[in-house]
Formats: C-alpha cells, sequence, structure tokens
C-alpha cells in the first residue's frame, strides 16, 4: 500500500512528497522525492515492537541546510571520492565540482542528494527518475537515472538502479541510509555485530582516497568475516582506522562465478534482535561508522546524533575507479544501461 502526502516546499519553489510504503506485515518505508531520501524504515523487534531504524530529520528545510551527512539520500553521480575532482576519459580531462578538501565526494556540491526526483508509484513500491544535464557538476553527458523502490511481504527493501547516457562518461550508485537496528536515536551502535563477506579492501590515505592497494583484511581491524561487534575495531590502532576515525572503507566484497546477488553484510542487534542483510550484485561496500556526525540538528525523533549512533552500508564500485585503470570500471557508454541492484531485508532473532 503507498500513501503520498506533502512533505513541504524547497528554498527554491519545488514542492516535495513524502510516500509511504506499507507491507502486508505492516513495515513502513517513507521515501521523499528531494533526494530520494529514505527517511524512516519501521520494522518489529523479536517482539514485535516496531521501531524506525534509520538516522533522519524531521523537516525538509533540516534536509536542506544540514546536508553534510546524507541521510537516507540516493548519491550520484559518483558515490565516494573521486581525487582532486578529476578524471580523464577518452583522453579528455574532466574537472568536477569540489565538495571535500580538494576532491569531489558524493557527485559534488548540488548531487542527486540536492535534486527533487519525479515520482511514479504502484501498489508495491516507487520509481524516481532524473535526468542529469551534459556537465552536471562538471560530468559529462545528459544522463538518464531511474531508482525504483520496493517494499516485499518478507520485509524485504528492493532498489533497482538504472542509468543510460549520450555522451561516454562515470557512473557510481548508491543509497547512504544510517541503519541503528535499537531505533534511531536510542543509543550507538557499537554492540551491533557486523559480519561483511570480505577478503579485502581497499586501502586509504589520509584524505580516504584509495591507494591502489588492495589488501587483505585478514589481521586487521577490518576482518569481519566472522562476525564481531563493531565497538570492538572502531577505537583500534590499526593505521587505517586511526586515520578514518573509525571505519569508513570499502570492502572488495567475495564474488561468486557467475556473478549474483550476494549477501554482502549482516547486521545483528542483540538488544532488539533485529537483523538487516544487505545482498547486492556491486563489487564494493562502504562501511561508515557515522565518524563525522557532529550532533547537529535535531533527529527525526529530537535527538541530535553524535559519532556512531548511526552506520552507513553503502553497495558501490570501489572509490576514485576513474582514477584507477586497476580497479574495475565504472564507465557507461552510449547504448549501455548502467543497472545494479540492493537489497535491506530486515528479519529477527530472539536474543
Ligand atoms: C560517507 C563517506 C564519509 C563521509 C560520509 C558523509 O559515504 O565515506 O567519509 O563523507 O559519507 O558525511
Amino acid at each position: 500500500m503507498i500513501a503520498k502526502t506533502p512533505f513541504g516546499v524547497t528554498v527554491n519553489g519545488a514542492a516535495v512528497d513524502l510516500y509511504q510504503l506499507t507491507n502486508a506485515q505492516g513495515m513502513q518505508v517513507k521515501i521523499i522525492t528531494y533526494g530520494g531520501i529514505i527517511t524512516s524504515i519501521r520494522v518489529p523487534d523479536s517482539f514485535g515492537n516496531m521501531a524506525n531504524v534509520v538516522l533522519g530529520y524531521p523537516t525538509l528545510s533540516d534536509y536542506e541546510r544540514l546536508s553534510d551527512p546524507y541521510f537516507g539520500a540516493l548519491i550520484g553521480r559518483y558515490a565516494n571520492r573521486l581525487a582532486k575532482g578529476k578524471f580523464t576519459l577518452d583522453g579528455k580531462e574532466y574537472q568536477l565540482s569540489v565538495n571535500d578538501g580538494l576532491n569531489t565526494l558524493h557527485g559534488g556540491k548540488t548531487g542527486f542528494d540536492k535534486v527533487v526526483w519525479n515520482a511514479v508509484s504502484s501498489a508495491h513500491g516507487l520509481t524516481l527518475s532524473h535526468r542529469s544535464p551534459d556537465g552536471d557538476n562538471g560530468f559529462p553527458g545528459s544522463l538518464m537515472v531511474t531508482v525504483a523502490y520496493t517494499l516485499t511481504d518478507d520485509n524485504a527493501l528492493h532498489l533497482e538502479y538504472s542509468a543510460t547516457t549520450d555522451q561516454p562518461t562515470v557512473v557510481n550508485l548508491t543509497n547512504h541510509a544510517y541503519f541503528n537496528l535499537s531505533g534511531e536515536g536510542t543509543r550507538d551502535i557499537y554492540d551491533h555485530i557486523l559480519r561483511i563477506n570480505a577478503d579485502h579492501f581497499t586501502k586509504s590515505d589520509s584524505q580516504l582516497i584509495p591507494t591502489g592497494e588492495i589488501a587483505p583484511v585478514e589481521c586487521t581491524a577490518l576482518d569481519f568475516r566472522v562476525p564481531k561487534a563493531i565497538g570492538t575495531g572502531v577505537r583500534s590502532n590499526d593505521p587505517q582506522i586511526v586515520a578514518a576515525r573509525g571505519y569508513d572503507h570499502n570492502w572488495v566484497l567475495n564474488q561468486t562465478e557467475p556473478p549474483s546477488l550476494i549477501t554482502a553484510a549482516r547486521l545483528y542487534d542483540p538488544h532488539s534482535g533485529r537483523i538487516l542483510e544487505v545482498l547486492t550484485d556491486q563489487i564494493g561496500l562502504q562501511f561508515y561508522s557515522g565518524n563525522f556526525l557532529t550532533g547537529v540538528g535535531y533527529g527525526s525523533s529530537g535527538r541530535s546524533y553524535r559519532q556512531s549512533d548511526g552506520l552507513a552500508l553503502e553497495t558501490q564500485h570501489y572509490p576514485d575507479s576513474p582514477n584507477r585503470p586497476e580497479f574495475p570500471s565504472t564507465v557507461l557508454r552510449p547504448g549501455e544501461t548502467y543497472r545494479t541492484t540492493t537489497i535491506y531485508k530486515f528479519s529477527t532473532v530472539r536474543a
């Protein structure tokens, strides 16, 4: 079931709507047309009590003014960082808008998180679309993007992304939901137990740009092959963790042959019994432990968020791939269709 209500008007005068998806089990997902932002996901705990398990803000004006965390937003044209805000494609260098020191983060100053998307709803979901013009934030080609959100009766939210272009370009789309399975604004996520299906990660420098080295997770704080509590490693002395102020890295997901949807991560909260599984066909996963949350503004239920009050699991291609020929390509050419799927699947277990 889908219900649509007005969510306000942007500073530029564009009307924004909120769509509420509800499935047969009573799970509810709220999405706004501004940034395609998932503002709320209400799922039961092991006793059936519902809570919102994603961070967000109460008003549109908060999302516009306090956009740094990218709560719940669609991210494009290029999720994560592009070094020095540049890349070269087919011999031509493109200068992008820079918004993270000298680098480009999450598509630049006015990425997809700040766009009011066109919406079409159906019985089980919502499809958002947007045409990003040639030269948008410096990226070449007119890019047509659609993102379909579908809520299924087994408590899974499917996100299916697709994009086409009229000129060669690069694309890397994701969603930036921050999860706290105890409930947004209730406690930190240090006790959450995480498993990441990856033997390797891309090492990064002090600006969180990949060095190019694909390193084993073995014997590092980034080893989540066996489930462990996030709190055990988030303050470790591992130089990778110190430089990022916590977890903020790209894991190289173990692939199947032939490639298919895999369970990239499984998150379990012993306090509520809630479980989140992230399934994807993407090759990378950024696990970000909310290190830059500084208590600015108030979240959906009136509490401010600080470091480790939520965590993001961003399915993606590796950061800075356009500048790293040794990484799998993110180039999209006319006639091709970029397609990727990520599923957030919720369940519970009695603690
Ligand atoms: C993450 C990124 C972090 C931070 C955050 C937004 O995807 O890895 O370094 O920039 O977005 O605040």
